[in-house]
């Protein structure tokens, strides 16, 4: 409304224009200007009083009701549930969940599928790992000693009272191991695989980042050597990508395996899409080994009888040569016109 004293209206522009900064709405109830209109109307001939307190009187009014519907919205917000999936918030109206019909599998859970699958067909068979582990399953009953300084290479997320996020999927090899040694009794080999999601604390960039998939595996059986070991990323990899593949191992160290390699393969055409690389390249795309004896020993299997090799693989890598995805970090943005390509 407006005000038939000037002087009001332009006190009045003037506290709303701030009360609509403060946070705390009530404090435009006590703005000096307010009392200065109140010392005012004293001063003013006695026929002016009458409209100007009329005035002050509607400002504060006015004043008083931001504050009141300050209040009001601030109760409000206290209830609102962040977490709904959608707006229960709103009075009388019932939004709709996103329609799952044109939800997908991520693509990484798909591939995986396809992985397994093949592993299957070589008459393994998968334990699913876990997302929260223990400093001995991370590391001692991988031969990492307490102080080990191969520990600084996975350095991972950890609560104060000693619970990890698994930096590899490696941590499930004593519990596999423990759960299947009873196959060698029977002659049989344990033949295992293991998908799961892992965790690093990373510098994050197009080939890091600090939440992935690996698929580790585990074969024990009497007279089982490197070549064993070979024979079967080699045959999973060209299943996997579909052609022949040239492939090498190179030295390397883990304390789990001795000896230990890399992988690499001879980085094909197909599998070169938007890397910049050369032909002749070679392309480490795992660690492995032949299982490390004290391994065995701490999962109570004599090393003496039976020998074991084991690899640990990164799933995000694998799929990322084969679609030439430019970048790891799409796989957890949830962005949705990456995720529909693949639908
Ligand atoms: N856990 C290793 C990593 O994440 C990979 C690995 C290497 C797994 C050798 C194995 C292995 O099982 O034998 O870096």
């Amino acid at each position: 409304m407006s005000y038939e004293n000037s002087r009001v209206s332009d006190v009045a522009n003037i506290l709303h224009a701030r009360a609509s900064s403060l946070v705390n709405k009530a404090e435009i109830l006590k703005a000096v200007e307010l009392k200065g209109l109140l010392a005012e109307l004293p001063t003013l001939p006695v026929e002016q009083r009458a409209s100007f307190g009329k005035d002050i009187n509607h400002l504060k009014q006015e004043l008083q009701n931001i504050v009141n519907e300050s209040a009001d919205t601030q109760e409000r917000l206290a209830t609102i549930d962040v977490t709904a999936p959608f707006d229960v918030n709103v009075n009388g109206h019932r939004p709709e969940l996103l329609p799952s019909t044109g939800g997908s599998i991520h693509p990484l859970m798909t591939e995986m599928d396809a992985i397994l699958d093949i592993f299957y067909r070589m008459g393994f068979n998968a334990v699913e790992s876990r997302q929260i582990d223990d400093d001995y399953h991370m590391f001692e009953s991988l031969n990492f000693p307490e102080g080990h300084p191969a520990r600084d290479d996975y350095d991972t997320f950890m609560t104060t009272d000693g619970l990890i996020a698994p930096a590899h999927t490696s941590t499930m090899q004593n519990r596999v191991l423990k759960k299947y040694k009873e196959n060698l009794e029977k002659n049989e080999p344990i033949a295992v695989v293991i998908p799961g999601r892992v965790f690093r604390n990373e510098d994050l960039d197009a080939t890091h980042e600090h939440t992935f998939y690996q698929l580790e595996g585990v074969y024990v059986d009497k007279g089982v050597n490197a070549g064993h070991l070979i024979a079967t990323l080699k045959t999973f990899l060209e299943e996997y990508y579909q052609q022949q593949l040239k492939v090498k191992t190179q030295p390397f160290y883990f304390p789990f395996t001795e000896p230990s390699f890399e992988f690499a393969i001879s980085r094909p055409e197909s599998l070169r899409k938007g890397t910049g690389t050369e032909d002749d390249d070679w392309l480490e795309l795992l660690g492995c080994g032949m299982v490390h004896p004290n391994v065995l020993r701490m999962a109570g299997i004599d090393p003496e009888i039976y020998t074991g090799f084991a690899w640990g693989v990164g799933i995000d890598r694998l799929v990322l040569m084969k679609y030439g995805i430019e970048d790891i970090r799409h796989f957890e943005s949830a962005k949705l016109d990456f995720l529909r390509q693949f639908a």
